[in-house]
């Protein structure tokens, strides 16, 4: 009869290979784990200092133990390695634990790093999107928002998009095509079809248009339609200041900034009759001040995205306020929110 049991230096090569496996093995789901723990600490938003401490001296005890224990393993397994550096056994026990310290730091300080390798990619990536710096100017008609939102855009070097233009442009559109306002289905077929490169017509700031627009305004399928290109505009580059009505409530709830601007019915209609007659328009003050009452109150009161201010907005009353001085106050918000 032959035997089956399988050889002293067969178990001890199965063993030897075993441990060389598991060396290999531990510290790199170890490692993995760490990267992974230090890149949701990092999500959460915690600081580096702070995760550190927390977590990376937790993982940094828990890789001691694998660390120091392999590292002995090894060494104890590797009885050449030993005996061609030590005689006796009191000089081969000092090895094993000397390396085992060795193999424990070591570990330790692999465990930290990829802790915070993990943290700063997670922390990378998760700043660039939340570091696009998006301003939401919301407020009732002719209270300077587009000439605020226009300055604030040109200081940051960001997009500026008048929402209110693509209202405009909707209600011209109708019109231009011989619908009537009031049709629904005409107002919703214009919103589809809307041509953002038309958005430049000065006809679009006439006297009549902005009563027009608010008019289609108040269509949840205009709105929906014209949803899209806001969001898809506030998300390009470095980010966008935008105006209107809905910005901080609805297209950009997550906006950086947001602030509503408001000024007395009267300032509003001056300023807005003044801006009339500099490029010629017969309007009187009484009539744009008509204007602006009902259209606040149509925007107000419509049921989907009515004009209102954001709970986190902060509120700018610009009565007493020039151009300029409203750009000072705006960018105190602004530096406020976001650093200099
Ligand atoms: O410049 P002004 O404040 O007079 O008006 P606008 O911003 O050009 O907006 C014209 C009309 O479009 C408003 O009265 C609103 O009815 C509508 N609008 C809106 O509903 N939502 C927006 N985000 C922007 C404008």
């Amino acid at each position: 009869m032959t035997s089956v049991a399988p050889a002293v230096g067969d178990v001890a090569a199965l063993g030897y290979l075993s441990m060389t496996a598991l060396e290999v093995a531990a510290p790199v789901v170890l490692v993995a784990v760490l990267a992974v723990v230090g890149a949701w600490s990092a999500s959460r938003g915690r600081d580096l200092y702070v995760r550190l401490l927390r977590h990376g001296l937790i993982a940094a005890l828990v890789l001691l133990v694998p660390g120091a224990f392999l590292i002995g393993w090894f060494i104890a397994f590797d009885p050449e390695t030993i005996s061609g550096i030590t005689t006796t056994p009191a000089q081969q026990t000092s090895w094993i634990l000397s390396m085992s310290l060795f193999g424990a730091g070591l570990s330790m300080l692999v465990g930290v790093a990829a802790y915070g390798l993990g943290g700063w990619v997670s922390g990378a990536l998760s700043n660039k999107r939340r570091y696009k710096l998006i301003i939401a100017i919301d407020g009732p008609a002719a209270s300077g928002k587009g000439t605020l939102a226009k300055r604030i855009a040109a200081h940051y070097g960001l997009g500026w998009l008048d929402t209110g233009l693509l209202y405009r442009a909707v209600a011209r559109d109708v019109v231009v095509k011989g619908g009537r306002l009031e049709d629904l289905g005409a107002a919703i077929a214009a919103a589809r079809a809307i041509d953002a490169t038309t958005l430049c017509d000065p006809h679009l700031r006439g006297p009549r248009a902005g009563d027009d627009a608010s008019m289609i305004a108040k269509i949840p399928e205009v709105r929906a339609a014209l949803l899209d290109y806001q969001r898809t505009f506030a998300q390009q580059g470095k980010g966008a200041v935008l105006d209107g009505r809905d910005i901080g409530t609805v297209v950009c709830p997550d906006a950086r900034v947001k602030i509503f601007v408001t000024a007395s019915d009267e300032a509003r209609a001056r300023r807005r009759f003044l801006e009339h007659h500099g490029r010629g328009d017969t309007i009187t003050y009484e009539e744009l001040l008509a204007d602006i009452r009902r259209r606040d109150a149509r925007d107000s009161n419509r049921s989907v995205a009515p004009l209102a201010a954001a709970p986190d907005a902060i509120l700018l009353d610009t009565t007493d306020l020039d151009a300029d001085q409203a750009f000072v106050a705006a960018m105190k918000i602004i530096e406020k929110k976001v650093g200099k």
